[in-house]
């Protein structure tokens, strides 16, 4: 009951059809060794029955006996035999079959081989071309600008009005956003005698009732004021404070006028966070008889 289980020795499915095809061969070359004793018998036998016994004896073919015949195509037969077993057998035969197919099998895998790295030089190509059209082509990403004057303190404005007239400043502002949009909050709209020449408004407002003179696009969000400038590569985000707030989140570049000096005020410009913005560019205008106050030209850019 305890006692050592005997081991039986397995054979695997190659060894299994190695001694298949072993004993087919012996098989056919038995049946080869029966057929060629059979016909010496048999070629005997013809031989005996007309020289010896007389069958057939006056039967003749071009004068010369029917056995000769009988025996010459039997000998074919057999060496149609023969050849089966020694010469067709190695052409058609199992491994010549095996040997077809991994042939072909090679043939396809380098066929396959040569498609895939045709394609794989095509996709290198095609993501080449990308990154060169990438940087050659300027981005059609509009740069949403803010522009604003704001003291040292942040105030930008008290009464709806601006705290200071620096003159330099104002020609800055119009020459940067000249020909461009200039998105504002409606109060910063109101605090304009008249809308600007050469720039187009976009005003936002929460009131679905507000006229505005011809030419004014009105918008209720800033998204949608975003979405009106979308053809201008540099649209101005100008004013006043509530929608600086809501604009610093959006926006890719700031033009600052510091002016140095504190003001008292209603309205103040976001601290600009220095982690989120880099300075990239600082030009100094010093106070003089037409200026009151000394201020400078910012650059922050989106890190
Ligand atoms: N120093 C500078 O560079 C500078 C520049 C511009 C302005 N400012 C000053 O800033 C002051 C004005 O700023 P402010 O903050 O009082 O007003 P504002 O930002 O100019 O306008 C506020 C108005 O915009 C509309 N609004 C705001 N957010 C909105 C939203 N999300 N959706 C729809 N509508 C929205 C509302 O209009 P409705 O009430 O009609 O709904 C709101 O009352 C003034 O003193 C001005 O002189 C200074």
């Amino acid at each position: 009951m305890f006692g050592k289980k005997k081991d039986i020795p397995q054979i695997d499915k190659d060894q299994l059809e190695l001694i298949e095809t072993a004993q087919k061969r012996i098989k056919q070359k038995k049946r080869l060794y029966i057929h060629f004793v059979v016909f010496l018998i048999g070629a005997v036998f013809l031989i005996v029955a007309n020289t010896v016994l007389g069958i057939g004896k006056d039967f003749k073919i071009f004068d010369i006996n029917w056995f000769v015949f009988a025996i010459l195509i039997w000998l074919f037969l057999f060496i149609y035999h023969l050849f089966n077993v020694f010469i067709t057998h190695k052409f058609m035969g199992k491994a010549w079959e095996q040997k077809q197919l991994e042939k072909l099998v090679a043939k396809q895998q380098k066929r396959i081989g040569k498609l895939k790295a045709g394609f794989i030089k095509e996709e290198t190509l095609l993501a080449q071309s990308e990154v060169f059209t990438e940087t050659k082509t300027p981005s059609k990403k509009p740069e949403l600008t803010i522009i604003v004057a704001a003291a040292e303190n942040d105030a930008i404005g008290k009464g709806n009005k601006l705290i200071w007239h620096l003159s330099d400043d104002l020609k800055h502002f119009k020459h940067l956003t000249n020909g461009h949009h200039i998105i504002m909050g409606r109060k910063t709209f109101e605090s304009f005698p008249k809308p600007l020449s050469n720039r187009t408004h976009v005003v936002i407002t929460r009131q679905t009732n507000y006229k505005a003179p011809d030419g004014v696009i009105l918008v209720n969000s800033l998204e949608d004021a975003i979405d009106a400038a979308k053809g201008d590569k540099q649209p101005f985000i100008i004013g006043g404070g509530e929608i600086y707030k809501q604009a610093m989140s959006v926006a890719d570049k700031i033009e600052l006028t510091r002016v140095h000096e504190s003001f008292e005020a209603d309205t103040y410009f976001p601290k600009i966070d220095t982690t989120v913005w880099k300075e990239t560019a600082n030009i100094f205008h010093p106070k003089d008889e037409n200026h009151e106050y000394g201020f400078s030209f910012l650059t922050y850019e989106r890190k």
